[in-house]
């Protein structure tokens, strides 16, 4: 018997970087997704695109085996599992592979053992792997692969639905540039120390944001929300958070039309979140393609982690 699990990237709407200093941030699960598929074996065994390792200590799959331990320590049951791990999209690109991964290995192995887990202790066990990756995550990743949809987010209180009907389209652009979110964090946290009160006011007004950004996305103001996705991306590039490569995408995309464009994530490469024109989108594919860039549209909302016996 194989139990499997999907999980959905995410893209930052609004307020990453100031969540991880106490601000609100907007998140959407992305139409992209990581399956993991779970089974008894001899030994624990982790397999993600070609890299295998039955020692658990190997740097790359070590904090897939830390939710794994954490999970069988706590659960009390046996750590012998096959793990295989399929992303649609590449590591390191700003879109939480990394946080879809651990919320879904969390509830393949779960489920293998007989038990459903609910999405708090499902981010609980996942939150292990992605702190060993990113140092100190806020968890809004984790939180917005395990719930799906549109949240909102803050450290230390519980994630807030963002419900609306029918659905809103976005294009997502990925640079190209990999880079480490660890490493951006903590450049965002030394403008922190260097100015703190400027900084307490940006992070203030990205709740702001984040709260008129839900708003918008509610109503479906695409044009507004456009804006707010701008201006924050200006914010994010003042941090540091952005390159001169990044912001030369978003100009692109806004002469290309666009309503308003922003880098998501970690920034300093990794992905572009923007909003088209209603009918654009496949031009605007087709263009970005041209010029080296490839993107994809996604539909907001959609679901979040699945398991499934087979
Ligand atoms: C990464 O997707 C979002 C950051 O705010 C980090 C975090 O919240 O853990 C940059």
């Amino acid at each position: 018997m194989k139990a499997f699990a999907e999980a959905p990237c995410k893209a930052i709407i609004t307020g990453e970087h100031f969540v991880v200093h106490g601000a609100w941030a907007l998140a959407a699960a992305v139409e992209r997704r990581v399956r993991v598929e779970a089974c008894e074996a001899e030994e624990l065994v982790i397999e993600s695109d070609g890299h295998r390792s039955s020692d658990s200590s190997k740097k790359r799959l070590a904090p897939v085996a830390k939710v794994v331990t954490k999970i069988s320590e706590e659960l009390r049951f046996n750590p012998r599992v096959l793990i295989r791990i399929a992303s649609q999209v590449p590591e390191s690109s700003g879109l939480g592979s990394s946080a879809a991964t651990m919320v879904a290995v969390a509830l393949a192995l779960t489920k293998l053992k007989g038990m459903d887990l609910g999405t708090s202790e499902t981010s609980r066990y996942a939150m292990a792997g992605e702190t060993a990756i990113h140092g100190r995550p806020s968890g809004i990743d984790i939180n917005i692969c395990a719930t799906g949809g549109v949240i909102m987010d803050r450290m230390g209180e519980e994630a807030k639905k963002v419900r609306f009907a029918g659905s809103r389209r976005f294009l997502i652009v990925q640079s190209g540039t990999k880079r480490s979110t660890r490493t951006l964090i903590d450049r965002v946290s030394r403008m922190k120390l260097k100015y703190p009160g400027l900084f307490a006011g940006l992070a203030n007004s990205a709740s702001l944001i984040s709260e008129l950004a839900a708003t918008r996305l509610v109503n479906g103001d695409m044009q507004e929300l456009g804006r707010l996705l701008t201006y924050s991306h200006a914010v994010l590039s003042t941090v540091g958070a952005s390159t001169p490569k990044l912001d030369r995408l978003v100009d692109l995309l806004l002469a290309l039309g666009c309503y308003g464009a922003k880098l998501t994530g970690a920034g300093g490469g990794g992905s572009v979140f923007a909003i088209p024109r209603e009918g654009s989108t496949d031009a605007l594919i087709a263009e970005l393609k041209s010029r080296g860039y490839e993107s994809f549209q996604t539909n907001v909302p959609c679901e979040g982690v699945k398991s499934w016996l087979q």
